[in-house]
């Protein structure tokens, strides 16, 4: 298993990734219904990740062939607060027949190394309150709880 800065070689393999976790978030939360092809726009916007700046996107490759993926950020704070920006996990995921196989804890940690190499020392991310599979993994590595995000549906 590597875990490496994704290439343009890697998007049909990242799509693909993302495709069941999509189709997974939209099981556990009716909150993420999706469009018929979710493929529509997510090339797009991956290929904006890879080239923007203060943004990285890892892939784990299994032979060559993608079967996780993660985009990591560096975003600035509110002007108000002492810390100038921090690091935000966009996406992380893991085709379902390879998890639980330390490829997720691997990829964290290239995060973090890059995280540390820009002297950033808060990281956030958003997971799902029904994520019964991501939840455990973030706690697993010492993440915790500070936000409740609120949502109405009308
Ligand atoms: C979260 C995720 C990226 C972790 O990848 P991974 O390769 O399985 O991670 P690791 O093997 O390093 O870690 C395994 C840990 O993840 C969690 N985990 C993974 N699969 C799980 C499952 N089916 N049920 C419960 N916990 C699970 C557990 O904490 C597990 O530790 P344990 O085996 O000691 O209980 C992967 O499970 C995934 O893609 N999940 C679906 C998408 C997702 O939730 N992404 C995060 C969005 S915020």
């Amino acid at each position: 298993m590597k875990i490496v800065i994704a290439q343009d070689s890697h998007v049909p393999g990242i799509i693909e990734v993302w495709e069941e976790f999509a189709l997974f978030h939209e099981d556990i939360d009716p909150r993420y219904p999706m469009v018929d092809n979710v493929r529509s726009g997510y090339k797009e916007h991956l290929r904006e990740m890879m080239a923007a700046e203060d943004t990285l996107v890892f892939v784990a490759l299994n032979e060559g062939n993608v079967v996780g993926y993660s985009i990591a950020q560096i975003r600035k704070s509110s002007p108000a607060f002492q810390r100038e920006k921090y690091g935000f996990i966009e996406e992380m995921a893991v085709k379902a027949d390879y998890r639980r196989r330390g490829i997720g804890a691997q990829m964290l940690g290239k995060i973090m190394d890059w995280f540390k190499s820009r002297n950033i020392d808060m990281i956030e991310l958003d997971v799902t309150v029904a994520n019964q599979v991501g939840y455990p993994f973030w706690k697993k590595h010492g993440f915790k709880d500070y936000l409740h995000r609120l949502y109405l549906k009308t």
